[in-house]
């Protein structure tokens, strides 16, 4: 699904020497425990925001870090714990398998600290993020993902640990934000201080961050998944945001608190694509379990399952009424489900031939828009099962699409694998925009 080898490139530097606190270990603390473990909220009477006090015992008297002694450290005990009830990070998923291993490794190693200051805050004892981001791209990367602003006036795409923020009416690029999944596969922009990146690293890590664009200093992980997050969406009216992925899992959080309101494993594969309906009330699923569902948003539970793919699905889209569900899955064929998931009356469609539906939107009424794999955007009549015209052409795979209604007609934003970025309006041929998402380039 990916190019490999431009990501292998970049990581080739990393190396793996011995453990660095300051690199490796505080920015998982930071990221995962200090929120709860500070000044003014030191839970269990611990603090975890220098290093003397991470050294230094909570309530319970047990020291958190004996060097060479993981198994005696309270700190490494909590995070590997099997018991929910006692394990840190507190009500939320355990850190990956890998972040528990890095921490047992630093204490069984001595639990060595790079620090000058033991008194300074945490946070600025770790160095400025190793230039993990090049400032010119040596290729284009593939776009994976898109989102707009709330006004609809910057787009945010998907970089190389970044979101890159350009200006909608230009391709000018207005802002980078760094230190986000090595690969970002989706993002919402529910608020103007609010926009939530999705991605990770395939086969070894999954992350949601949400951040104010604007500060991109303030952020919070969501989510630390054992793989990939793949697919998410924010409710219309902003207030709910869901993503899904290779861990098979949903996961549903209330926004702007980030506060995680359902989970749940409703497929037995890859979670490739989600929808929320325009009414708020449901969230639809593709999976590379050939099935679609529809989930109820507010309480998590699954309300119809769509069976009869006979590939994987890819891609899910609600009808403008919030009524039906439709699914377009790797072999090029769409289907349309009512609310009790039976099939409609006609409801296949096949409208780009065998090329892989990778994405979804409803331009008004019937009026449908498919993003292929071959490049095509098509305008598709649902109820009459016809192609009503070609939107854009790309020369590679369009990974992600946009469908938005503004005052002057509707905006088709497509994102290419090839690194393309374009905006279409309906009615012309010729793109309004097109730009290469790498700076650079
Ligand atoms: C959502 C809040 C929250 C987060 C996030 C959190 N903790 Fe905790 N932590 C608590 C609470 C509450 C306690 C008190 C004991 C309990 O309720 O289980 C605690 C207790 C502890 C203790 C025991 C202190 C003592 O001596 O009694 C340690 C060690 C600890 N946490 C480490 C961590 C680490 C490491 C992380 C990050 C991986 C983390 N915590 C993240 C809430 C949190």
């Amino acid at each position: 699904m990916f190019r490999a080898c431009f990501f292998l490139v970049l990581i080739a530097s990393a190396g793996a020497a011995e453990i660095s606190f300051s690199r490796q270990v505080a920015p998982l603390l930071i990221d995962q425990c200090v929120e709860c473990h500070r000044a003014d909220k030191a839970k269990g009477g611990y603090r975890l925001d220098t290093v003397e006090r991470m050294l230094k015992a909570g309530d319970s008297e047990a020291a958190p870090v004996k060097a060479g002694k993981p198994e005696e450290s309270e700190l490494y005990r909590l995070i590997a714990t099997h018991d929910e009830d006692d394990r840190m990070p507190k009500k939320a998923d355990a850190l990956p398998e890998k972040e528990v291993k890095l921490i047992r490794d630093w204490i069984a190693s001595g639990a060595k600290v790079d620090v000058a200051d033991v008194k300074a805050a945490l946070r600025s004892v770790v160095p400025e993020q190793q230039a993990k981001t090049p400032e010119k791209y040596p290729q284009p990367l593939p776009v994976t993902a898109l989102a707009l602003n709330p006004a609809g006036d910057e787009l945010g795409t998907s970089g190389y640990h970044e979101v890159l923020v350009w200006e909608a009416g230009t391709g000018k690029l207005k802002a980078r934000l760094g230190g986000m999944p090595e690969r970002v596969l989706a993002l919402a922009w529910p608020a103007v201080g609010q926009m939530a990146v999705a991605g990770g690293v395939p086969g070894r890590s999954g992350e949601v961050w949400l951040v104010n664009p604007a500060q991109p200093k303030e952020r919070k992980r969501l989510v630390s998944a054992r793989d990939c997050v793949l697919a998410m969406v924010a409710s219309p009216d902003g207030k709910l945001l869901a993503c899904g992925g290779a861990d098979n899992q949903v996961r549903c959080f209330e926004l702007p608190s980030g506060k995680l309101k359902w989970q749940i494993e409703p497929h037995a594969d890859w979670i490739m694509g989600m929808a929320f309906s325009a009414d708020g009330k449901h969230i639809a699923t593709a999976s590379r379990d050939r099935t679609a569902k529809r989930i109820d948003a507010g309480s998590g539970q699954i309300e119809a399952t769509y069976t009869g793919h006979e590939s994987a699905v890819l891609s899910v889209v609600f009808s403008a009424d919030s009524q039906d569900t439709l699914s377009g899955d790797v072999q090029g064929e769409i289907r349309r489900w009512d609310g009790n998931g039976d099939l409609k009356k006609d409801g296949t469609l096949r409208p780009g031939g065998r090329n892989e539906v990778l994405a979804m939107g409803f331009a008004e009424g019937d009026n449908l828009v498919t993003a292929a794999g071959d490049g095509a955007i098509l305008s598709v009549d649902v109820k009459a099962r016809k192609v009503k015209g070609k939107v854009s052409r790309h020369e590679d795979r369009v990974n992600v699409l946009l469908v938005r209604r503004a005052e002057k007609g509707v905006r088709i934003i497509s994102g290419c694998h090839d690194g393309r970025v374009r905006i279409n309006e309906m009615e012309k041929a010729e793109p309004v925009l097109q730009f290469v998402a790498s700076p650079g380039w």
